[in-house]
């Protein structure tokens, strides 16, 4: 009887899959306005706590996992769909741990290009609350990074760490991985001795003597934030309740640069309320790391290079903390409304950065974006989807990957300083501070956020706005704030006069007349600018206000002074570098590979590949570049450049 059963919902199941194209097995099985990517059928059954058991087997690259979800059924739903890619289903049981039933599971077909991966479809009792998946990962999981000893820092011993954000935690854990639902989650992490795991979640300071490891993260998250890394880890206190995690020998040159977190985090609570996370850590990863930073709660994984020796970059960290309110507090229900994640974070961001180093370098770092921004609106009106500079996306059919553009990001953050600047600052904190306790712990759609936004502030204040425009239509609004920085003017002035001829950094020899020992001499003065006397970021305006045509004499004379084909500092890097190749400058090739052989942020990496493969000249250089590097870069990186190459 059980066998036909068995027999009976495999054929009703499998008949649902046949068709299968990308959705249709959530057309059949769930609501479709949920989650355009996620298979999982939140309104009828939701996990509420995931407990994970996880061996990592650095010999095969593979984690094997049990994944337990304790679950919320909503409707008497007979099955429970969990999203799985690049991984592989060894068994499903229901029922407390050692008390468990094999239970019947189907999955759903996968095509080579799936963005979505698979629908895993569990057959449960009503009655049945918890879900146990037996798996193990495979070279597909697209979130795991296994790194030989090479490429970390000390070279000694092997690394690894995940990227949940935006879908890829499906390819580590079977999950329902839609951001529209939160869950607590513990975890018992096995690892080789001599090495130390650590977790978005509780974590031990100390390395364990047995290489097993416990967590638990008791506030609810969305699936894309459950994170592990794997490797030689110390732990370095900056505060009472901050500090980071590093490879030994770079202990000295972080505490240099993140001495000033703690102050973040006061300026942050200042701002939008207390911190409800407890702990905040950073976790300092290998140059492969695909992102800047990352804000896995309660440890934000971050790139190195962010460490400059000179804190420079360091807006990357007040951005990952203000993820803590803007996205980890108060999530975007799905990825079409990203930039309720991105927009309030910078806009967050910038506000810490005036806070700690006032608003001259705010400015500064908000119109280096603004200069940003306005090119990828070009890019994005001359693209195959014009429509994506609206905030509110439609990712539908798509990787939500593409959503991650300066739209999101600047084009958000940009609304909400003019919505400020039409509120006034104090009423527009008071109202930010209620958004963030009024959504603790929720998700929330772009629909949401309009009706709280009409509500408790358009209405209160008797307030006109067109948040509509801005949210709906393309490109920008008129009534953008205007910023200015006469620092950057300054810059912009440089670069005029040094492309048209007049060399404003060759030495300046003058004469002062001194008086030694009541005699007047003559003293020579040897002035000229140097790198020092502008931060980063005056440094990268100037770069981009050089002229495209500029001579390759003109580049060389600059390298001379200043360095920059050599420099050590990423953003300065990239902005040099495509002026470079703009300006086909040869000799900054071998500087180019070298760069591309170390760093795997895809924001250096894939532009960088890109202008080279449009160039005739440099396209078989980037493509055996690529093909020589390529599986040092996280799947991320590695996906994107891909792309480039083909056809
Ligand atoms: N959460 C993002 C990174 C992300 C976005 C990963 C979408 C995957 C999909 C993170 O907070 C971020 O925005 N990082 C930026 C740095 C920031 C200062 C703009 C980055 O990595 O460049
Ligand atoms: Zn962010």
């Amino acid at each position: 009887m059980k066998l036909l059963l068995q027999f009976i919902f495999s054929l009703v199941l499998l008949s649902c899959i046949q068709e299968t194209k990308n959705k249709s097995v959530t057309e059949n099985l769930s609501d479709p306005f949920l989650d355009d990517h996620s298979y999982s059928n939140l309104n009828e059954i939701k996990t509420r706590h995931l407990h994970l058991e996880l061996d990592v087997n650095f010999r095969s690259k593979k984690i094997f996992g049990v994944a337990r979800h304790r679950m919320l059924n909503l409707n008497n739903a007979d099955t429970a769909i969990f999203d799985i890619k690049g991984i592989e289903i060894q068994k499903v049981t229901t029922g407390e741990k050692n008390a468990e039933n094999e239970a019947d599971f189907v999955i759903g077909k996968y095509d080579k290009d799936s963005i979505l991966g698979q629908p895993l479809l569990v057959k449960i009792d009503p009655k049945d609350s918890i879900v146990n998946i037996y798996y193990k990962t495979t070279e597909n999981s697209e979130a795991l990074d296994w790194l030989e000893p090479k490429l970390t820092s000390s070279k000694l011993h092997p690394f690894l760490y995940t990227q949940g954000q935006a879908i890829l935690t499906r390819t580590w854990i079977p999950i329902q991985d839609s951001p529209s639902n939160r869950f607590t989650y513990s975890a018992e992490v096995k690892v080789p001795k001599h090495l130390k795991a650590v977790m978005s979640a509780k974590n031990s300071r100390e390395k364990s003597e047995n290489g097993i490891y416990n967590f638990s993260m008791p506030n609810s998250i969305p699936s894309y934030l459950i994170a592990l890394a794997v490797g030689d880890l110390n732990y370095t206190p900056l505060s009472s309740n901050t500090g980071f995690y590093c490879e030994p020998q770079l202990t000295k040159k972080c505490k240099n640069e993140f001495v000033d977190l703690p102050k973040m985090l006061v300026a942050a609570e200042k701002l939008y309320g207390k911190y409800r996370w407890n702990q905040y850590d950073l976790l300092v990863l290998p140059y492969s790391f695909p992102f800047g930073g990352m804000e896995n709660p309660m440890l934000t994984f971050v790139n190195p290079t962010i460490i400059t020796g000179d804190r420079s970059l360091v807006s990357v960290i007040a951005h990952e903390l203000a993820h803590s309110w803007s996205g980890n507090l108060v999530s975007n229900k799905t990825w079409n409304d990203f930039w309720i994640n991105e927009g309030f974070t910078v806009y967050f961001e910038h506000r810490i950065m005036e806070e700690l180093y006032g608003k001259e370098i705010a400015d500064i770092l908000a119109l280096v974006e603004i200069f940003e921004l306005d090119e990828e609106i070009i890019r994005i009106k001359n693209s195959k989807h014009p429509e994506d500079s609206k905030l509110l996306l439609n990712l539908n059919q798509r990787n939500p990957d593409e959503g991650m553009t300066d739209i999101a990001y600047v084009k958000g953050a940009w609304f909400l300083r003019s919505l400020e600047a039409r509120a006034g600052r104090k009423v527009f904190d008071k109202f930010l501070n209620y958004y963030f306790s009024s959504f603790a712990f929720s998700t929330i759609s772009t629909r949401d956020f309009i009706d709280y936004l009409k509500k408790n502030l358009l209405s209160q204040q008797n307030i006109d706005f067109n948040y509509n425009e801005w949210i709906n239509q393309e490109g920008l609004p008129n009534n953008k704030i205007e910023i200015s920085s006469p620092r950057l003017l300054k810059m912009k002035e440089l670069a005029y006069k040094f492309s048209n001829e007049e060399d404003v950094f060759a030495p300046k020899i003058r004469y002062e007349r001194i008086r030694i020992k009541k005699k007047i001499k003559k003293k020579k003065i040897v002035e000229q600018l140097k790198k020092e006397d502008f931060i980063t970021q005056e440094w990268q305006m100037f770069i981009r206000y050089l002229p495209k045509s500029i001579t390759v004499d003109k580049l060389e004379r600059l390298n001379s002074y200043f360095g920059f084909n050599r420099t050590e500092n990423a953003e300065i890097a990239l902005d040099w570098f495509t002026l470079c190749i703009n300006a086909n400058y040869d000799g900054v090739l071998p500087d180019i590979e070298r760069f591309l052989r170390k760093i795997g942020r895809r924001k250096f990496v894939l532009p960088l590949y890109e202008l080279l493969a449009q160039k005739p000249q440099y396209k078989n250089f980037a493509k055996t570049l690529f093909d020589s590097q390529k599986n040092y870069y996280h799947a991320v990186t590695k996906n994107s450049v891909e792309k480039l190459f083909m056809n």
